[in-house]
């Protein structure tokens, strides 16, 4: 059943991302590339070959598909670096030793649609991982968050959450993602995207500031539609081809 949670509506209250671009602009007409604390811009040159052809308006959904598939299979190792371990014993067939695994299991999250781009390639690294699916999307003319399906594992609270989504524009969805995943008490997670506009990390940023963004480039700025620049486009649309 579709429904917007109380977290969300509250977001829709104290935040407006068209009036917050406006302000922005006013304040610095071109933005100043900035440092922004616990965001992660993982600039290895093979993800940023890749990332400059996902950018390519001539990458049709197919090549779009593929490309956005290993970039976040790339991406999982700079994520993921610093995850705790916990040891286990391994027989080899020489001798017993002792190993370390993951200390918690995987629950991967991509916000409905785009996101789902990113699933198979992470799953690859990860293919323990549980799914969950959690469905935003833009309202166009007022750019608010709507969360319209939610379907997380039962012991999500437990487990390190990959938040996916390849772009993060006024941070709408980010944010409204989640605050929905701390509500089901979600207490490890890290948000992972492609491409990061300055304001949409100020907004998600703004309402959690624990939460780590990883992404392979900080954009210059939204435009008036709220579109990052340069950008990639609509990529819901052009994963799928609509
Ligand atoms: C896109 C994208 C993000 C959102 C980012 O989804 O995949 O979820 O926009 O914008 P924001 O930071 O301003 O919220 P979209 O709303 O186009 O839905 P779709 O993936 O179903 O096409
Ligand atoms: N969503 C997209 O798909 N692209 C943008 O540039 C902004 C939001």
């Amino acid at each position: 059943m579709a429904q917007r949670g109380d977290e969300l509506g509250e977001i829709s209250r104290t935040f407006n991302p068209l009036e917050a671009i406006g302000r922005i602009r006013i304040l610095a007409p071109s933005l100043p590339p900035m440092p922004f604390a616990n965001v992660h811009i993982i600039e290895h040159p093979v993800i940023q070959t890749k990332l400059t052809e996902l950018r390519d308006y001539t990458a049709d959904h197919r090549k779009f598909r593929t490309l956005l598939d290993e970039i976040a299979g790339l991406m999982v190792y700079e994520v993921t670096r610093d995850w705790p371990t916990m040891p286990k014993p391994v027989q080899t067939p020489l001798e017993k030793t002792i190993g370390q695994v993951l200390a918690r299991p995987v629950t991967l999250v991509p916000i409905l649609r785009a996101g789902l781009g990113m699933a198979d390639g992470v799953l690859k690294l990860l293919p323990d991982a549980r799914l969950g699916h959690l469905g935003v999307y833009r309202n166009e003319t007022t750019l608010e968050p709507v969360a319209y399906y939610q379907k997380l594992p039962p012991d999500v609270a437990e487990t390190e959450v990959l938040l996916i989504d390849p772009m993060l524009a006024t941070g709408g969805s980010g944010t409204a993602a989640i605050s929905f995943l701390k509500k089901a008490g979600v207490k490890h997670m890290r948000f992972v995207c492609l491409v990061a506009a300055p304001e949409g990390i100020q907004m998600l940023h703004s309402h959690h500031p624990e939460v780590p963004i990883y992404c392979a480039a900080v954009d210059r700025q939204l435009n008036e539609k709220a579109y990052i620049l340069p950008g990639l486009g609509d990529a819901g649309d052009r994963l799928f081809g609509t």
